[in-house]
């Protein structure tokens, strides 16, 4: 394998499989409809008016409409993620629910590709704990984030200790909130 084939390999190491998607976006509407708590989670994170908020590694989109919601029509929301079918899947929640203010970004690796201090809040919701080079993908979220920012992270499925050592080890954020659901960070 050439360099350029290692590259995207290396890209697209934390990519799941289109069948893989397609389950987890099927649980995802099960658990939704069953125990519907995302506005109440949203609620818990400080999401305001106006506000630009970047959903990283967004998914189906079940958060980036609850937060285009939030901001309103003079606030943005840029729905990250690495595999095309979350960028598919929220476009045509865009289309369904006529919202103006989401704009779908397919991420390179780490790279998100959003211009630097762009984002008044990130938000990395149950997907942190798949990300093998943990540094790396925190300089992307500090790059996008405006000084005054905040990143609100949750564990996902590892234990909020290990996350924690991840956050502050990268250098690049100050955790100044914690609760049960998700921790605030400040960048350094
Ligand atoms: C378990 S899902 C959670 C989706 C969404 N945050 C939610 O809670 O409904 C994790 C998502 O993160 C995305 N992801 C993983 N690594 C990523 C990366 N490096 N950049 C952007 N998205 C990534 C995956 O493609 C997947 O859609």
């Amino acid at each position: 394998m050439g360099s350029l084939g290692r590259k995207a390999e290396k890209q697209n190491a934390e990519r799941m499989s289109d069948i893989s998607f397609k389950m987890m976006t099927f649980l995802f509407r099960v658990i939704d409809f069953i125990y519907p708590h995302i506005k109440k989670r949203v609620k818990g994170f400080g999401v305001q008016e106006g506000m630009t908020v970047v959903d990283y590694g967004c998914g189906p989109g079940r958060y980036a409409t609850v937060f285009a919601d939030f901001v309103g029509e003079e606030g943005k929301v840029y729905a990250i993620d690495i595999h095309e079918l979350a960028i598919e899947a929220v476009k045509k929640r865009i289309e369904k629910h006529n919202l103006r203010n989401i704009e779908p970004v397919l991420a390179e690796g780490y790279n998100s590709g959003l211009p630097d201090n762009i984002a008044d809040m990130v938000c990395a919701i149950d997907m942190f704990f798949g990300i093998r080079n943990p540094t790396e993908f925190l300089k992307e979220l500090k790059r996008i984030t405006k000084s005054g920012g905040v990143l609100v992270i949750d564990q996902g499925h590892q234990p909020r200790s290990v996350a924690k050592e991840k956050i502050v080890g990268s250098g690049c954020w100050d955790i100044f909130e914690e609760s049960k659901d998700h921790m605030k960070c400040r960048p350094r």
